[in-house]
């Protein structure tokens, strides 16, 4: 919980009184917490009390009436690791469920990027009404969790499922939440694709012809399959947005090593698509270099070898797998790149102009693994190639 940043809305129901204690084990947890108040839930809790505990200021309203300040809702949800809304009432529920933004703690969960969990609080009749059900069940489709209501007396004076969580169980779900989603993080899968330009001056650069499709089918694949991706590309003209996507833009080979090496560590598995170029100049010019003698040399440099760094710099959960594109002796330089970078994996292109490699829309591959098994594909569309190495690669990830 330590420097988790926790976005509290408080909608109006009695379990609100509830939460001043909430609040003191959250922060006691090391939480930072912040309060949005819906105008019916002071009547149940002072915001004085929801103010000093969480050494915040409350909002309730999206502008203050004295200065004429706005409320940021966007920034209040940015700001947030995790919206925690309790207790959450049928009211809000129903608001949460169908886009009604007329409060400014609605107004926050419909800017909130991060998660948003809700902690439900009726009487019991309330709680199982089809309507209530119904819109709990939005919510869960919606990507939102729900801490259920417990058994046990109610204000009504009646015994049954609707009292909010106890606080500590809450902030016991909420430390649960904040572990599962570090271990999901840590397992991402980090893709290169796409070339890299090695700058000779302003506007001169060493690239090659790799489009970058293989590794952006490869990331589209794996995101539809529920995974965390980064992908490092190179320039293309390719562009992907997914919420479980981080897309780090490089040009040289030593930025996508950095950015490599950056977020190697976070992750599971490494798929290096990348057309990494081999060589750099030795020296990048200043200016523009002007035409002058009818022969010019330029003298390069060996690129780092990124595949061959996320190999040795792994621990024994963390899988690579690489590429090879070949046009001669294919099968024999591609078992000696698998054996010589250490890899688990190696991918052969097959090199067949306009019809496999670079920048054709087809690829026709041969998968070996690290004991030489061989999975040999038909041509495909690069989609389906981006499948079918999926299904060698992760087959023994859950
Ligand atoms: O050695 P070669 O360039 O043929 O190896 C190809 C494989 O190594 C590809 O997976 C490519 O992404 C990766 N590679 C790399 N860094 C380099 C060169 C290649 O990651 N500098």
């Amino acid at each position: 919980m330590q420097g988790k940043r926790i976005l509290l809305g408080i909608s109006g129901g009695i379990a609100a009184y509830k939460i001043a204690y909430l609040i003191r084990i959250l922060k006691k947890q090391g939480a930072e917490v912040r309060a949005i108040m819906t105008p019916a839930s002071s009547d149940f809790i002072s915001p004085l009390v929801v103010s000093t505990l969480s050494e915040n200021p409350v909002h309730i309203e999206f502008w203050n009436k004295e200065t004429g300040a706005w409320t940021n809702h966007v920034e209040l949800a940015l700001w947030a690791d995790v919206l925690l809304i309790a207790p959450t009432t049928a009211n809000t529920l129903a608001k949460m469920a169908s886009g009604i933004c007329d409060n400014l703690l609605l107004a926050s969960y419909f800017s909130m990027k991060g998660k948003t969990i809700i902690a439900p609080a009726m009487d019991l009749d309330m709680y199982q009404h089809p309507t209530v059900k119904r819109n709990m069940e939005t919510l869960l489709s919606d990507g939102v969790s729900i801490i259920p209501a417990t058994e046990g007396a109610l204000a009504s004076g009646l015994e049954g499922q609707g009292r909010m969580e106890e606080p500590e169980n809450i902030a016991a779900y909420l430390n649960d939440f904040f572990l599962s989603e570090r271990t999901l993080q840590s397992k991402r899968i980090l893709i290169t694709a796409g070339p890299t330009y090695e700058a000779i001056d302003p506007v001169r650069f060493i690239g090659n012809h790799s489009s970058g499709k293989m590794g952006y089918e490869i990331a589209t694949s794996c995101l539809s399959m529920g995974h965390q991706v980064i992908l490092v590309s190179g320039p293309t003209h390719l562009s992907l947005t997914h919420p479980n996507l981080q897309l780090i833009q490089v040009r040289s080979a030593q930025e996508m090593l950095e950015a490599v090496q950056e977020h190697w560590k976070t992750c599971y598995l490494g798929i290096f698509s990348a057309a990494v170029a081999d060589y750099r100049p030795a020296q990048v010019e200043s200016q523009k270099i002007k035409k002058q003698a009818d022969e010019f040399s330029l003298n390069l440099l060996k690129n780092p070898d990124i595949l061959s760094w996320a190999s040795a710099n792994r621990s024994k959960e963390q899988k690579v797998v690489g590429f090879a594109l070949e046009t001669n002796n294919a099968k024999e330089f591609a078992l000696d790149k698998l054996v010589r970078k250490n890899l688990d994996f190696i991918v052969l292109n097959e090199y067949v102009k306009d019809v496999s490699g670079f920048q054709a829309e087809t690829n026709k591959i041969t998968i070996f693994d690290k004991d030489k098994t061989t999975f040999e594909f038909s041509l495909k569309s690069k989609k389906e190639v981006a499948k079918d190495i999926l299904s060698i690669v992760l087959k023994d990830y859950k």
